[in-house]
């Protein structure tokens, strides 16, 4: 089976933080008729990038504890980003580019000021109270077992009124879903259905891993690995128990039973990997749900050690593991992660945008990416998000890479007009901006539209085969072909001129760094090199 039929020729999706994009309203934060007015920067003009999708972060109503991923109201619009007409003419506009549109469903829990939770608060008997997980205490009054919040302390909040905890994976003013309870499926179908029947193309999925439990609610065990103090506190357990539980697969496949009713949509796991089980299990398994209509992304590239070999052998080793018509979603940044080129540096970005975009499947471009935008400063005063609040100081917060978009070196980098923005602009907007980068070949920008577009022209880059070319400690190579036509993609890891020695014939396509190679024999240093053999 071809995974995500209607979506193989998909060459990239472009994925838009609302908040952080372009704000039409003037009110300092970004919005949907903010994202309409920007589409032929992603498709539709010569100087467009050229993504056929975009993936829209929750736009829902919500009380933004965790900047709506907390949703009141599955089946409306925030006002802070406009109404639900708003999001007609969004999808129209797009669609009128052949551009796909990707929502984000938050499954795992609602907002506390959802209509179900209130409910559920009302009374124990309430209709909606197994639509959470509501334990008794123990006997001395203490959580029902030893869970914790990814965002600091204990997964169980006390309800006074009603004398139980109810968990949260999340905020306390996010409480879980029991997806146990079949309405509670039932109700997220139709939700999805809600969606797609007004025109939503595709569906990313956050935080699945946490939607199954084990039901007993047993203890996850102590981590003896966990350094007090120097890491991450909701790693003091290993979370055997407290999330991606056997009936996990139920409640996604469910899910995607649902996309499955239609001929042309996707859905998208946020699946993150963990050491708890091997790696080949967990990707044969997610893989395994709905094939048709569904896959997982791929997030390990945000965690790879920066080297040849490292990124080499993670590569090697997830497409060992997967199916033969499995298709890829590697993501290299996202609205969680610290950007590329803070991670690595600006050169080295350049050069991982190369292998990014040269890999098989869609790739996943985060907004700004493509500029080379950096994570901001933010000043203590300035700090917006609940998980660098409550687990202070420990480099967790996510405010650095949701900055506003650099535009142009104008007011407010051509963001919004407003006198102040909800969290401030990167520094270097006056020189890294689109505008500024739409005149000039050699920039990020022009080297990512270079090679989306390539990925357009060229079907065998989405789709063909992969095979790993050469490895040493500062060179990686692969080839993409397809028996008739190949491209072979060579990344130098090392910041000297490195030797190499490649078929002849090969025409270059693209150079990370904008050399011109007239003669080869040498990979420039950080340089990601595309060449392009016809038969
Ligand atoms: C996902 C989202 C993240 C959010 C969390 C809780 O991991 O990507 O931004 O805070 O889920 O919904």
């Amino acid at each position: 089976m071809i995974l995500l039929m209607a979506w193989r020729n998909v060459n990239a999706i472009y994925q838009i933080y609302p908040r952080s994009f372009n704000d039409a309203s003037g009110d300092g934060t970004g919005d949907l008729k903010g994202i309409t007015e920007r589409l032929d920067y992603i498709k539709g003009t010569p100087e467009s990038l050229g993504a056929d999708a975009i993936w829209i972060s929750p736009f829902f109503r919500s009380p933004m504890r965790d900047f709506g991923y907390d949703v009141s109201d599955y089946r409306d619009v925030d006002p802070l980003f406009g109404t639900l007409e708003d999001f007609d003419e969004l999808i129209a506009e797009a669609h009128a580019r052949q551009i796909k549109v990707m929502m984000d469903l938050v499954p795992n829990h609602t907002s506390s000021e959802h209509a179900w939770f209130q409910d559920a608060l009302s009374a124990r008997d309430s209709d909606k109270r197994d639509y959470y997980i509501f334990r008794d205490g123990g006997p001395d009054g203490t959580p029902p077992n030893n869970w914790l919040s990814v965002f600091g302390g204990s997964a169980w909040e006390f309800h006074e009124p009603t004398g139980q905890y109810y968990m949260h994976s999340f905020l306390p003013e996010q409480p879980d879903l029991n997806w146990e309870n079949p309405k509670v499926r039932e109700e997220m179908g139709d939700i999805l259905r809600f969606w797609f029947d007004r025109g939503v193309d595709g569906v990313r999925v956050d935080a699945i891993r946490w939607m199954g439990k084990d039901l007993q609610l047993r203890n996850d065990p102590i981590n003896e690995q966990y350094i007090p103090g120097d890491s991450d506190p909701y790693h003091m357990v290993r979370h055997e128990y407290s999330r991606n539980s056997e009936a996990l697969d139920c409640y996604l496949g469910s899910m995607a039973a649902v996309a499955s009713e239609y001929d042309d949509k996707a859905m998208l796991w946020e699946d993150h990997l963990d050491d708890l089980t091997p790696l080949e299990a967990q990707v044969r398994r997610i893989y395994n749900v709905h094939p048709g209509v569904a896959a997982p992304f791929n997030f390990q590239m945000m965690h790879t050690e920066f080297g040849s070999r490292s990124f080499a052998r993670t590569i090697d080793e997830y497409r060992s593991y997967l199916p033969d018509d499995a298709r890829t979603f590697y993501c290299f940044g996202n609205h969680d992660e610290s950007r590329l080129v803070t991670r690595f540096g600006d050169r080295q970005a350049r050069m991982l945008a190369v292998l990014q975009l040269m890999l098989p499947g869609t790739p996943v471009v985060y907004y700004g990416q493509e500029l080379g935008m950096q994570d901001a400063d933010i000043a203590p005063s300035q700090i917006r998000d609940p998980f660098e609040l409550r687990v202070p100081g420990r480099g967790l917060g996510r405010d650095p890479e949701r900055t506003p978009m650099q535009w142009t070196a104008g007011h407010q980098a051509g963001f919004s007009e407003a006198e102040e923005t909800w969290l401030p602009l990167a520094a270097d907007y006056t020189t890294v901006n689109v505008e500024a980068q739409q005149r000039s070949p050699k920039s990020f920008l022009e080297l990512h539209r270079r090679l989306i577009t390539l990925r357009k022209q060229y079907d065998v880059i989405g789709s063909s085969h992969y095979e790993t070319a050469h490895v040493d400690d500062d060179l990686y190579s692969f080839w993409r072909s397809d028996g008739v036509m190949g491209f072979l993609t060579i990344l130098n890891f090392s910041d000297k001129f490195t030797p190499i020695s490649i078929p002849e014939g090969g025409v270059v396509e693209v150079s990370a760094q904008g050399h011109d190679y007239t003669t080869y024999g040498y990979v420039a240093p950080y340089d990601g090199v595309v060449l392009r053999y016809s038969q």
